[in-house]
C-alpha cells in the first residue's frame, strides 16, 4: 500500500480549460478518500492524473514516495474502475479476472490463486465460468472490482463506479466496497458526485468546485464546520437553508423578524455587515415543542412531504424558501402557516460577499 501526495497540481487542457487548479491533498496510506463534486468540476481529470492518464500541467504528485508526473501509468501500481467497466463478453467470469495478469506473463499458478482469492472476496466464486451476460448488474460489477483486485496494486482508483447501477444495487455495492476496503486495507481514491456516497464511505472526502478544493475534512467535519456556503449546501440532505441578512446593532434582521444575537456570537458576526445565516432543516423543531431561549418563525407551508420516518415541510417565510424536517408525525396543512423555532447557536454564519463560514 501506498500514500497518494497531490502537491499544488494544475490541469490546464488545450484552449486554456482549467480543470484542476492548485489541488493539493494526501491520501494516507490505507486511506479510503473520495472526490466529491457537482458535474464537471474536475473531478475525472484529477483521478485520470492520478493514474497517469492525463498529463501534470503545473504540480506534483507522489505515490509512495517517489515523484510520478512522467511515470507510464503502466508503471505506476495502479489499479483504476470506471463507471463503463467493460467486461470482455466472449470471456467467462474467470478469463476476464485473469486478463490483465496474462498479459503481464504471470505465470499460470499465481494467476489462478489469485483470481480464486478475489472470487472468494466478492463472493464470485460460483460464478467463474458464466459468461458476463449471464450475470445481475452486481454481480458485474462485482467481476470490474475483481479485475482490480488481482493486480495487487499499491493504489486503487475509482471513476463513479456505481452510477450504472440502480438505486437499490448502489447502496448494497456502497456497503460491499466499504467492506473491501476494510479487508484489503488499501489505499482508495473514489469519485462521485453523490454527496451520500461520499459521506458514508469516505474516511476523508475532498470537495471540489470550479476545479478547486473547497475543504478537505472527516464527513463529520464537512457536516458540522463546512468551510463556506457551497460545502454548507452540498453535504446533507435536505440542503442547509439560506437565509441573507442584515447586522445591525446587534440585531440579526431575517425576514421581517429582529433577531439579538446572543453574546457568543458577536464576535463572530461584524456590525453593519450582510451575512448569510445556513439553517439545517433537521435543526427545526415544532414551535410548540420548543424551549424558550430559541427562535420562533411563523412560515407559510408550501409542500408536505411524507417520507415515511420523517416529514419535509417546505415553506416560504415572507418570500424565503426553506426547508424543515420533522418527526413523522408532525401534522401541518399545505397553505397554512406552522410555527417553527430553531437554535441559533446551531446555525451557521457565512459573509455575504465572501461565501466563507465566520
Ligand atoms: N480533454 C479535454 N479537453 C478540454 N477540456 C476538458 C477535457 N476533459 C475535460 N475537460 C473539461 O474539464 C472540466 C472538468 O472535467 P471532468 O471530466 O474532470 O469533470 P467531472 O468532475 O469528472 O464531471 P462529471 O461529474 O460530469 O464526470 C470540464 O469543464 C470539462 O469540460
Ligand atoms: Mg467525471
Amino acid at each position: 500500500m501506498a500514500r497518494v501526495i497531490l502537491e499544488q497540481v494544475t490541469k490546464i487542457f488545450e484552449g486554456g480549460v482549467v480543470a484542476a487548479r492548485d489541488i493539493s491533498f494526501t491520501a494516507e496510506e490505507g486511506e479510503f478518500v473520495v472526490l466529491v463534486g457537482p458535474s464537471g468540476c474536475g473531478k475525472s481529470t484529477v483521478l485520470r492524473m492520478i493514474a497517469g492518464l492525463e498529463t501534470v500541467t503545473e504540480g506534483r504528485i507522489f505515490i509512495g514516495e517517489r515523484v510520478v508526473n512522467d511515470v507510464a501509468p503502466k508503471d505506476r501500481d495502479i489499479a483504476m474502475v470506471f463507471q463503463n467497466y467493460a467486461l470482455y463478453p466472449h470471456l467467462s467470469v474467470y478469463e476476464n479476472m485473469a486478463f490483465g495478469l496474462q498479459m503481464r506473463k504471470f505465470p499460470k499458478a499465481e494467476i489462478e490463486s489469485r483470481v480464486n482469492a478475489a472470487a472468494e472476496i466478492l463472493e464470485l466464486s460460483d460464478f467463474l465460468e458464466r459468461k458476463p451476460k449471464a450475470l445481475s448488474g452486481g454481480q458485474r460489477q462485482r467481476v470490474a472490482l475483481g479485475r482490480a483486485i488481482v493486480r495487487h496494486p499499491q493504489v486503487f482508483l475509482f471513476d463513479e463506479p456505481l452510477s450504472n447501477l440502480d438505486a437499490k444495487l448502489r447502496v448494497q455495492m456502497r456497503t460491499e466496497l466499504a467492506k473491501l476496503h476494510h479487508r484489503l486495507g488499501a489505499t482508495m481514491i473514489y469519485v462521485t458526485h453523490d454527496q451520500v456516497e461520499a459521506m458514508t464511505m469516505g474516511n476523508r472526502i475532498v470537495v471540489l468546485k470550479d476545479g478547486v478544493v473547497q475543504q478537505v475534512d472527516t464527513p463529520m467535519n464537512l457536516y458540522q464546520h463546512p468551510a463556506n456556503r457551497f460545502v454548507g449546501g452540498f453535504i446533507g440532505s435536505p440542503a442547509m437553508n439560506f437565509f441573507t441578512c442584515d447586522v445591525r446593532n446587534r440585531i440579526l434582521k431575517l425576514a421581517e423578524k429582529d433577531i439579538p444575537l446572543v453574546s457568543e456570537l458577536r464576535q463572530r458576526v461584524e456590525e453593519s455587515k450582510q451575512i448569510i445565516l445556513g439553517i439545517r432543516p433537521e435543526h427545526f423543531i415544532a414551535a410548540n415543542e420548543a424551549a424558550a431561549s430559541v427562535v420562533r418563525i411563523e412560515p407559510q407551508i408550501e409542500v408536505v412531504e411524507p417520507m415515511g420516518s420523517e416529514i419535509y415541510l417546505h415553506f416560504n417565510l415572507n418570500g424565503l424558501p426553506g426547508v424543515a424536517r420533522l418527526p413523522a408525525d408532525t401534522i401541518a396543512h399545505q397553505g397554512r402557516s406552522f410555527g417553527l423555532a430553531f437554535d441559533l447557536t446551531r446555525c451557521h454564519f457565512f459573509d455575504a460577499q465572501t461565501e466563507r463560514a465566520l
